[in-house]
């Protein structure tokens, strides 16, 4: 079997709903399955929820709920927000599920026996909404640079991962694969942390029970970013490859997969997958992932999403009334994948009218009701030529090297580029005037922009999968119908 295209999304914390944020990387995950597909490649896309920690724990028993029965509850927004959002997954990993946390054990005996793991005492500050010890120096006023709170003094016996062993062989490792840390301008932030040097990682807990218990020491539960991060190897056959006997029967097999070609991860998350990940596939002898792509975050109206301003968005709201590919298009053709975007409504609002309803709904709409009034039918086999098509040509070339580079903004750039020069197209030459007095000639260009219009719509297909099915319902060879408007504007 030939390896597969293996892209990932972080797997999500169930300790609040899903918002766009969530939303974003998961999108970005699928629009680049669906590209890769489209390609002939195949493609597995995994996603996932984070199940275990402190934060787990502490959700459900101010719920008074199990913190199982709070993940259940939980899993199932996120499962429901993908199918609205019409995601493409083809696994979905929940790091409660037994294939994992077998995985996690035993890994953890493996790296204890190497000597990657060992036993000692750790004293620090934890911030409790990282799940994470942070470094005095990391600290501002006092408080976590992430969520602005005192982290909490801790002390216990704790087991070590032998992070510091991992500096130079990292360095060398970044040095000689340029593309995986993603984008580039964020490559020297994670180099400069690791010349820094780097300490050994605290990687199990004595106070938190909800995690997944030490096999060899079960008074200790695992570290939540240790047990999350071996989700990407444990969703994909790991456990059948290490001997467990439960998975002999795998569904997957481990060498198919892995290593994986793009983990796709918030900015936040950066240092986990970059650093701490790479180093934990090294001590396993695992070749490392070809791209870790972290992208930015979304403000809201100019504002951080926070649980004190309840301004958290959920895609439920706009799709509802909407539709979902507008929301697909906006988030991905608004903000460089990559850098940090701010998401309002009037700016959505702007783009569905300008680039949906005018730009593409209008060319649609009046291409078909001039074909339909001197083509009659589209037929089976247009040769067609012109400028046109050489330019679409051209695009189609520029779209697939944005996309190989997730430059989708850049991608949904070209479409438009071409979509705005056929309106100006029509509007030059004015089939419906030139109709009277040419009729052949305004049949080739009635063709031509038919033709123009099936690149857009491949064009569009991973970003608006259901418009683009759609439009090539409508542009496919036959009689032309008459058809309601793709995206009717909204109105003030
Ligand atoms: N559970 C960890 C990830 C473990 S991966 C082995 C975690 N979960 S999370 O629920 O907090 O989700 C974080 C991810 O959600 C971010 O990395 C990012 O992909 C996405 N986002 C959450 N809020 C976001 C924004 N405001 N903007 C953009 N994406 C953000 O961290």
């Amino acid at each position: 079997m030939t390896k597969k295209f293996y892209v990932t999304t972080p797997i999500y914390y169930l300790n609040s709903a899903p918002h766009i944020g969530h939303a974003y990387t998961t999108l970005a995950a699928d629009i680049l399955a669906r590209y890769k597909k489209s390609k002939g490649e195949e493609v597995y896309f995994l996603t996932g929820t984070d199940e275990h920690g402190a934060n787990i724990e502490k959700a459900a028993l101010n719920a008074g709920i199990t913190p199982q029965k709070w993940v259940d509850d939980m899993a199932e927004k996120f499962i429901d927000l993908w199918k609205v959002l019409n995601i493409e997954y083809d696994d979905l990993i929940r790091t409660t599920q037994p294939r994992h946390e077998a995985v996690v054990q035993e890994i953890f005996e493996i790296l204890l026996k190497k000597g990657d793991i060992y036993k000692g005492k750790y004293s620090g500050k934890y911030c409790l909404s990282c799940e994470a010890y942070l470094d005095e120096s990391e600290l501002v006023d006092g408080k976590c640079p992430i969520h602005k709170k005192e982290p909490q003094l801790i002390e216990e016996e704790t087991y070590f991962f032998r992070l510091s062993a991992y500096q130079e062989p990292l360095l060398k490792f970044y040095e000689q694969n340029k593309d995986f840390l993603s984008p580039h301008f964020r490559a020297a932030e994670i180099v400069n942390f690791v010349k820094n040097g780097l300490k050994d990682l605290s990687v199990t807990r004595t106070k938190v029970k909800w995690g997944i218990p030490v096999k060899s020491n079960p008074a200790h539960t695992i570290y939540v970013w240790f047990d999350a991060l071996i989700n990407y190897t444990s969703a994909i056959g790991y456990g059948k490859t290490l001997g467990i006997k439960e998975f002999a029967d795998y569904k997957c097999n481990f060498e198919d997969y892995w290593p994986a070609d793009t983990h796709l991860i918030g900015k936040e998350i950066f240092r986990f997958h970059a650093v701490i990940w790479p180093a934990v596939l090294m001590a396993l002898g695992l070749p490392l992932p070809k791209k870790v792509f972290a992208h930015g975050w979304w403000t809201v109206e100019g504002e951080k999403m926070s649980k004190s301003l309840g301004n958290f968005i959920d895609p439920r709201d706009i799709t509802s009334k909407y539709g979902v590919d507008p929301l697909r298009y906006f988030i991905f053709r608004e903000v460089p994948f990559g850098g940090d975007g701010d998401f309002s409504m009037e700016a959505f609002k702007k783009r569905f009218n300008a680039d949906l309803a005018n730009d593409l709904g209008n060319l649609l709409s009046r291409t078909l009701n001039m074909a339909a009034k001197n083509l009659g039918s589209i037929p089976e086999h247009c040769a067609a030529g012109g400028g046109l098509l050489d330019r679409c040509a051209a695009a189609d070339g520029e779209y697939d090297a944005h996309m190989e580079n997730l430059e989708f903004d850049k991608a949904l750039d070209a479409a438009w580029l071409i979509i705005g020069s056929m309106n100006k197209y029509i509007d030059e030459t004015k089939p419906w005037s030139l109709a009277k007095t040419e009729p052949e000639k305004t049949k080739a260009i009635l063709l031509e922009l038919v033709l123009a219009l099936r690149y857009v719509c491949k064009w569009i297909t991973p970003f608006m999968p259901e418009t683009s099915k759609e439009m090539a319902r409508r542009l496919k060879s036959g009689p032309i119908e008459k058809y309601p408007p793709l995206f009717p504007r909204i109105e003030a």
